[in-house]
């Protein structure tokens, strides 16, 4: 069988990404050029300015891609690229570039879902992943459990009513003072801290619901950090953290657990930014050894925004013969298994 090349393009947010990934497993080469420094002085992602760098970055970005990979231009049989969910602005940059290029050089252009994305980063983890699975993407901007029942095919099971685990873990951050990104700042503050020290309280729905909230748990921390500035306490932030943490994982393995049951399935893929938390990968690995469910997770680099997981979704939808034209336009809030 002849060997498929994509080129893989990611603008979503705040980093510019290009991989060329050969039959949706294999990475050539993952360039990434991360705005984060610029963004850190603004305290979050300025979507004006991710814009125009991800216009400045972008060529750079594409022709670096190519040649780590050592791959031509005329061996590239696709161009895939993020068209949603993300920053409106950023998105377009990657799209209209992308769109050229694919023009350019003739072959087609396979849209992205970047939650979707996500999810495929297990791929290029675990050469032999099929579906169906469990995923459990949490990300900064999402926050799903989902069950994958075939590479283009997604029944979401439950998602967030509000924030997003990574946007709580960067607004809790905030409220600290430990500026942003927070999720790794937390993650690393927290191993000095006892989770058991506050009780946050856990958002309720009916049993059978797999739904998250996050915002009453991102309410209830800030105005524990506002009364004790206002008592004059000095804030035991390792405590603090770790006991915010504890709440999030909880019921992130809590809800991951219960899809395994209702769907009789046996492994989970986790995807997304705080994928990297290490305590959301220390209770799954243990929950899992419990309980006998394989627990997935890729490596860093791939659990955060990169292109390579495009590509690699890419190539499913390829290989399912899905079509894209130049109408194709940028979708600010696609939901997962959207087209
Ligand atoms: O997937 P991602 O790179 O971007 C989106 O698509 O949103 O996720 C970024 C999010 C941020 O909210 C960041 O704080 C969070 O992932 N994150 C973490 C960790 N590393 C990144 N959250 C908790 N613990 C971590 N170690
Ligand atoms: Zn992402």
């Amino acid at each position: 069988m002849k060997d498929i090349y994509i080129l893989a393009i990611e603008s979503s947010c705040d980093e510019t990404a290009c991989s060329i990934v050969k039959n949706g497993r294999e990475v050539l080469s993952n360039v990434i050029s991360s705005q984060i420094s610029i963004h850190a002085k603004f305290g979050g992602v300025v979507p004006e300015v991710a814009s125009r760098k991800h216009v400045e970055n972008i060529t750079e970005v594409v022709e670096m891609a190519l040649v780590e990979a050592k791959v031509t231009k005329e061996q590239v049989d696709a161009v895939a690229v993020t068209y949603g969910p993300g920053l409106v602005g950023a998105l377009l940059v990657g799209l209209q570039f992308a769109k050229g290029y694919a023009f350019a050089l003739g072959v087609p252009l396979i849209g992205v879902n970047h939650i979707e994305g996500h999810i495929a980063a297990n791929y290029i983890q675990y050469k032999d992943l099929k579906p169906p699975f469990v995923s459990l993407v949490v990300s900064g901007g999402h926050t799903f459990v989902v069950h994958v029942k075939g590479y283009t095919d997604f029944e979401i099971m439950g998602e967030t009513r509000d924030d997003a685990a990574g946007e709580a873990f960067d607004k809790v951050a905030r409220a600290m003072g430990l500026g942003y990104p927070g999720g790794p700042k937390i993650d690393k503050i927290a191993k000095e801290g006892n989770k058991e020290a506050i009780k946050f309280p856990q958002a309720r729905f009916q049993e059978e619901s797999l739904d998250f909230s996050f915002s009453g748990l991102k309410s209830s921390v800030l105005n524990h950090i506002n009364s004790e500035r206002q008592r004059g306490n000095e804030l035991n932030i390792p405590d603090i953290s770790a006991s915010f943490q504890h709440a999030v994982v909880s019921v992130l393995v809590k809800n991951a657990m219960k899809t395994i049951d209702m769907k009789g399935l046996d492994q989970i893929a986790v995807a997304g930014g705080v994928a990297s938390n290490s305590s959301l990968r220390e209770a799954l690995l243990e929950k899992g050894r419990e309980r006998n469910v394989k627990i997935l997770f890729p490596d860093m680099i791939l659990c955060t925004d990169n292109a390579a997981m495009i590509g690699s979704a890419a190539y499913f939808q390829y290989k399912e013969g899905e079509k894209f034209d130049s109408s194709l336009n940028a979708d600010p809030g696609l939901t997962l298994g959207e087209r």
